[in-house]
Formats: C-alpha cells, structure tokens, sequence
C-alpha cells in the first residue's frame, strides 16, 4: 500500500513545470515555495490563517515583534536623521517587506506620542511583496514612491529573499538545482545557470574543501535598485542577519547558511514542507555594499543590533521599566514581560547579534560632510525625556517571551533539542 501524502496543489505545479521545462534553479523554488500567490509560505499564511507567521503562534520572532522598544530606538533614530537632513517639512519612512505592519505600528505609535514635532513630517510607506490580504497600512511592493527625502529601513527582509545555490565539486563552482525523481523533490547538479553565481565564490575558491555548499542571492542587486529609485536625500537602514562576503564564504561553514524554520524548529531541507516552512539565508553584506556604492550611496555604519541599540538608549528604557514597577505604576509581572521583551532585542546570543548597515546619498547638510548618527557613534542621550514604550501601550501583537505559551520561555521541555539563537547565527557553522 502506498502511504506517502499525496502532493499539494503546489508541489503538483513544480513537478509538471519540471516534467515539462526540466530542473530549476533554487532560486526559483524558493521563490515558488516562498511566494506562490496562491500557496507560497508567505501569501497562504497571511490569507488562510489571518495570522502573522511572525511571532508566538508562528515559525519565528523577529525583532518589532519581541517588543515595541524595538520600534521606538528606531523611531528616535529617524528623528535625528530627519534633523540631520535639515528638518525638510516631509521626511518619508520606506519600509520594505514590512509584513503585517508591526514595525509600522510601533514607530508611527511613538512618534505621535512622543515626537510631536517630527510626527508632522513624517510619512510612513509599509511596503510588502505579500501584504496581508485587504490591508490599509502595508501596500504591495510595486507601489514603492520615488525621489524622496528620508529613510529606506528593513528588518529580515534580504535574508528572505530567493537565492542560487551552489556546490564546489573538482575544484569548480557548480549549481544545485531541484529535481524531480521518483515520487520526490531532489537536488541536481549542473552548470552554473548565470556567470555571477560562480564570479562572487571564485575569490574564495581556493579554499574551499570539495563538496563546499553555499548561496547566492542575485536580488539583492534589484533591490539596490528600487532603493535608489525611491530615495533621493537621506538613509538607507537594513538590519538582518548575516556577513562580509570572505565571512559567508568561509572554509568552515560547508554547508551554507540556508535555514528552513517550521514552528520554531529549526531545519535544514528546504525540499521538504513546500509552502508551508519559511526558508532564509545569511545576507551577503558586501553585495549589499557594492550595489549601494554603485549607485552612489555611501556606506555610513556598520555594526551589530545591539551596538546600535545601546548607542540609541535601551538601558535607559530598561531602567525607565524598573523604575515604574518601583513606583507601582505596573505590575511586577507586567516589568518583567517588558524586562524580558526589551533585553532579547540586545542579547549577544539572539537579536543583537544582528548586523546593521547604515547608508547614505546626499545626506551632509548644504554640501557640508555628513554629520555623525547617534545610533552609529553614540554620545546623544536620544531618549532623553522619553518613556519606554510597553507591551500594553502597542496596538500590534507582539511575542510576549515570558508567557508559557511561548516556546522560547524557560522551562518548556520540549525546547530541549532546540537550538539557541546563539548556534543559530554565531560566526561558527
Ligand atoms: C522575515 S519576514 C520579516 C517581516 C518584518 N519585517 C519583521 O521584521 O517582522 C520577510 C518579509 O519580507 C517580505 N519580502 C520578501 N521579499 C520581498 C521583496 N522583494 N519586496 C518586498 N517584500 C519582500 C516577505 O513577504 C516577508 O513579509
């Protein structure tokens, strides 16, 4: 009796797209499996569910929805960018691949309330190639403005973007593709399928062992496009995770970066679970870097999440908890939630391990050089007369880490086998 599942809708589209058409790039899988309008991870979870895949019933956290101090650092940093552009009476926010809008929702909240000035100038575009279905605050991806004065930020989106992969076999860069034999998905190897994937691993070749496997995203360069078709004046903020190139591309890490996440779960078959895992892979920061440079846009900064977090005042806004649960203006419990929350927004061994690049194109003031970002030096105390926001303050759900639903709160046995955020994405493969 044959017991094996029989395929979805969408598995059932790539094998006859590969009956057909033969192998196709992971790139294209991914992109399938990933944002297939109708059955991809991305659309089907915002449509179906009506639920965010980001967060405690989801695959994964990330860092807006731990907590809504995540969006108010960022917010005080983009008041002082809008005033180290000269305070320009529209400063627009371009956020791309914003999902349900989180991030979105938390500045634009703490900038009302606490920016009075700013929140006048400022104009906040939620953009997302799977916005959630009928939504009023996130537009889909092609809707992108131009010419403006202000800020392209992301969060986790390049990491989310399909990439080539590759394997080195007899000492040449080769491409993996995907398959379909017998009853299942499988790699295949073959010949590069463009001439950039092999030119970006041919510096390191030499010394990579035989069988070396590892990614390479060719988006990014059309996403360095759109944002410097959007941004005229001003800053380009990309927090995700990842590396330099000769880090990514290191001896060691022989199996690449990409990751499949599946309720918590870590994964490493991609070929698995089509539709209904998310699949990511480490960010190649010098493409990023080049692209940008290319198109005359300087890189400004470089650093983790949790440099940058401590330079724009988390400690501050830790202390601001601690006091008001001193004063019992909350509970004790509600500071410890909040606690809780803020602090995994710096934690070496999780999200503060995340690099940040700060760009910029023709940010210095009347041709004068540019002048320094608190979140990149330090030095200004930006949250100087501001409250923390907390957990209970934001309009959009957030993680709550402390609660036992949470399968990342303590105790929880069957986090046991689990990997740490540590192992997941220290500079150790
Ligand atoms: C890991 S999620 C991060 C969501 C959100 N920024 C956060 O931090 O919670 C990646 C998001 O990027 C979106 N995305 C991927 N490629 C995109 C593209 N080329 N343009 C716009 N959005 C994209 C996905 O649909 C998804 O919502």
């Amino acid at each position: 009796m044959n017991d094996k599942p029989s395929n979805s809708p969408l598995e059932q589209r790539l094998i006859d797209h590969i009956a057909k058409y033969g192998p196709i790039t992971f790139e294209a899988f991914m992109d399938a499996a990933l944002y297939d309008p109708e059955h991809g991870y991305y659309p089907s979870k915002r449509r179906e569910d009506q639920v965010s895949p980001v967060g405690t019933s989801g695959d994964y956290f990330t860092s807006p929805t731990s907590h809504p101090a995540f969006g108010a650092l960022i917010a005080l940093q983009l008041e002082e960018m809008w005033r180290t552009l000269g305070s320009p009476t529209e400063f627009t926010v371009v956020e791309m691949g914003a999902g349900v809008g989180v991030l979105q929702s938390d500045i634009t909240e703490y900038v009302e309330r606490e920016l009075p000035s700013f929140s006048k100038a400022m104009r906040y575009i939620a953009t997302d190639v799977a916005p959630p279905p009928e939504s009023e605050s996130v537009a889909k991806s092609t809707a992108l403005p131009v010419g403006v004065a202000g800020c392209v930020l992301s969060n986790e989106l390049l990491d989310a973007m399909p990439v080539n992969r590759f394997i080195v076999q007899n000492g040449v860069v080769r491409e993996i593709f995907v398959d379909f034999q017998g009853d299942e998905f499988v790699e295949m190897v073959g010949d590069v399928s463009e001439p950039e994937v092999a030119a970006r691993v041919e510096p390191f070749l030499s010394s990579l062992p035989e069988g070396y496997r590892g990614e390479v995203n060719l988006r990014l360069g059309y996403w360095v496009d759109s944002v410097s078709a959007t941004l005229d004046r001003g800053y380009v903020l990309t927090l995700d995770y990842g590396f330099d190139r000769p880090e990514l591309y290191k001896p060691t890490r022989v199996d690449g970066s990409l990751r499949c996440y599946y309720q918590h779960t870590l994964g490493q078959n991609p070929l698995r679970r089509i539709g209904r895992q998310d699949i990511t892979a480490h960010v190649d920061f010098t493409a990023v870097d080049h692209g940008m440079m290319v198109m005359g846009i300087e890189r400004i900064g470089k650093l983790t999440q949790q440099q940058l977090l401590i330079n724009l005042g988390i400690d501050d806004f830790l202390q601001d908890v601690t006091l008001r649960d001193a004063r019992n203006e909350i509970t004790h419990t509600e500071a410890q939630e909040n606690s809780a929350g803020i602090a995994s927004l710096a934690s070496t061994e999780g999200l503060g391990g995340f690099r940040v690049a700060v760009h910029a194109r023709g940010a210095g003031l009347y041709g004068e050089p540019l002048r320094a970002l608190t979140g990149i030096d330090g030095g200004l105390r930006l949250t100087e007369g501001h409250a923390a926001p907390l957990l209970s303050d934001a309009s959009a759900e957030h993680a709550r880490l402390l609660r036992s639903s949470n399968p990342f709160s303590s105790g929880d046995p069957s986090l046991a086998g689990l990997p740490t955020w540590e192992e997941l994405f220290s500079d150790e493969p």
